[in-house]
């Protein structure tokens, strides 16, 4: 096998979700570099449907303050503790990149263009990895809800694909057996 072929095999085997991060987060450098991985997926008709808002600091808040107010449209007897709990999950990571696909009518199905952005996640993710960074890929109500994409600075059309948050892994997750058991059919 090649050395090349090792570390992208090497690379894909050993993601895993990071189950705690901490600041710092990605330098603007590294999250240049981890967008344009993104923008590197397979993008049919070549449409760039992708979006990205980044989220640091106090500009997480915007995304904590829509989860808090889903959730209590969802859970209406939640106390102001759970509430604040809520709104606090966006400080799990320094950095939140909100990662959009952004629709082009025309001959290319929606679905693409959001596979296409899917794609670009992956693509992200690994890059942060080689990076030295963690990451989890978040999605939940605030991603289907008009008011809270347009808060972040999406139109309402906009498809988030993921929340991803970004930063120095505190502790790690570890990765998922590559079965293929019940999954392929090979040919006969
Ligand atoms: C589109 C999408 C949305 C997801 N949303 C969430 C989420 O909101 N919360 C969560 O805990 N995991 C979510 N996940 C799953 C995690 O990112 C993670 O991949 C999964 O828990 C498996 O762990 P691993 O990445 O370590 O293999 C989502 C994954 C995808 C592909």
């Amino acid at each position: 096998m090649s050395a090349t072929l090792v570390d992208l095999l090497n690379a894909i085997d050993s993601r895993a979700s990071a189950l705690k991060l901490m600041e710092p987060g990605p330098t603007r450098e590294h999250l240049e570099q981890i967008m344009r991985a993104g923008v590197r997926a397979p993008d049919h008709g070549r449409l760039h449907p992708w979006r990205f808002v980044v989220l640091e600091g106090a500009a997480r808040d915007k995304l904590g303050a829509a989860m808090a107010r889903l959730s209590l449209v969802k859970f209406p007897q939640s106390t102001p503790e759970q509430l604040e709990g809520q709104r606090r999950k966006v400080l799990r990571a320094p950095t939140i990149v909100v990662v959009a696909a952004r629709f082009t009518p025309g001959k290319i199905p929606e679905i693409e263009q959001i596979a296409a952005v899917a794609a670009g996640v992956e693509n992200m993710v690994l890059v942060a990895q080689a990076l030295g960074y963690g990451s989890m890929w978040k999605t939940g109500a605030a991603a289907y809800d008009a008011q809270a994409k347009t808060e972040l600075g999406l139109t309402a059309q906009d498809h988030i694909v993921a929340f991803l948050y970004l930063g120095t892994t505190a502790l790690a997750g570890t990765a998922a057996p590559a079965s293929l058991d019940g999954i392929v059919t090979w040919p006969k």
